[in-house]
């Protein structure tokens, strides 16, 4: 089976028979030329999305693990260990993460502090309880100053570690957002190279996490939707999901994370436990 594209063509050679099987022929037949066909889109859509990205940079790899190395902020950019984990062009992305879970006295934790930006948008939206759980030791402190200088307001407690370690203790909550950064290559291989998507590896723990009604939210760079993987492994922890892109982000040109104007925000429900 081959397809060709205006740039490229792909083809599909299954080696046994034992692929779908027992599926009769022509429905096998079928199953494969959607697959195909899907692939040809997705790729023909990245094309077309192609010329309104910025060109972007290598990352460098991270040599000392991001919640042992001391972060600096400069021009916008909170530096750790070498890497941009987190840049003040994501504001629109961070408000709608912050509007998804967050509603007045309601109940939300957050995972991953960085610059506060998401932090900030959801004390604005006048939760009762805002839990912060951040492993950086340097971030975490700057989250406390923030929440004691006022930015936090009543109700906000952080929590310093790894949400590996913490999150156990810490219950249920209405709103769960998830941004956090790989903390060493071992993860950036796990959960940025190989899952669908990078929040996938905190799928079941925001399950078991979420009160019955709660909703859960996280970005993921997929530009302008989310790929049939990334649903499955979603409806193996949630009923039921939405998807809204959040688009006019302008990373700038050298960035080493992200290279195009939208991203994908996921709100999920409906926790399978
Ligand atoms: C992208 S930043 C968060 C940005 C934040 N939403 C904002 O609006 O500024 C990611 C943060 O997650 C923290 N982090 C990374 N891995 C973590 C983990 N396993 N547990 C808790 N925090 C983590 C990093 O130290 C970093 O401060």
């Amino acid at each position: 089976m081959l397809r060709r594209a205006a740039k490229f063509e792909v083809s599909l050679t299954p080696t046994s028979d034992s692929l779908l099987a027992p599926v009769a022929e022509e429905p096998r037949q079928w199953l494969l030329d959607r697959a195909l066909d899907e692939f040809v889109a997705d790729l023909s859509a990245l094309d077309e999305a192609a010329p309104h990205m910025v060109p972007g940079a290598s990352r460098p790899k991270i040599e000392v693990a991001v919640d042992e190395a001391t972060p600096a902020v400069t021009d916008g950019t909170l530096l750790v260990s070498g890497q941009e984990v987190m840049q003040t062009w994501e504001r629109p992305l961070m408000r709608a993460l912050a509007r998804a879970v967050t509603r007045p006295g309601s109940s939300v934790c957050e995972v991953g502090f960085g610059l506060g930006i998401s932090a900030g948008f959801v004390r604005e939206l006048g939760p009762a309880r805002h839990t912060i759980i951040e492993a950086n030791p340097d971030v975490a402190a700057a989250a406390r100053a923030w929440a004691a200088a006022g930015g936090g307001g009543p109700g906000v407690e952080i929590v310093p570690g790894r949400w590996q370690d913490v999150l156990p203790g810490l219950g249920r909550f209405d709103g769960i957002l998830f941004d956090t950064y790989p903390l060493d290559e071992r993860e950036v291989d796990d959960y940025v190279v190989r899952d669908a998507t990078f929040a996938e590896h905190f799928f079941g723990h925001a399950a078991e996490h979420l009160t019955d009604d709660g909703s859960f939210t996280y970005y993921s760079n997929e530009i302008d939707s989310v790929s049939r993987r990334h649903q499955r492994a979603l409806l193996r922890h949630f009923e039921t999901f939405s998807v809204r892109v959040v688009d006019g982000l302008r990373p700038p040109a050298d960035c080493s994370y992200w290279w195009a104007p939208s991203m994908a925000v996921i709100v999920a429900a409906g926790p399978r436990r």
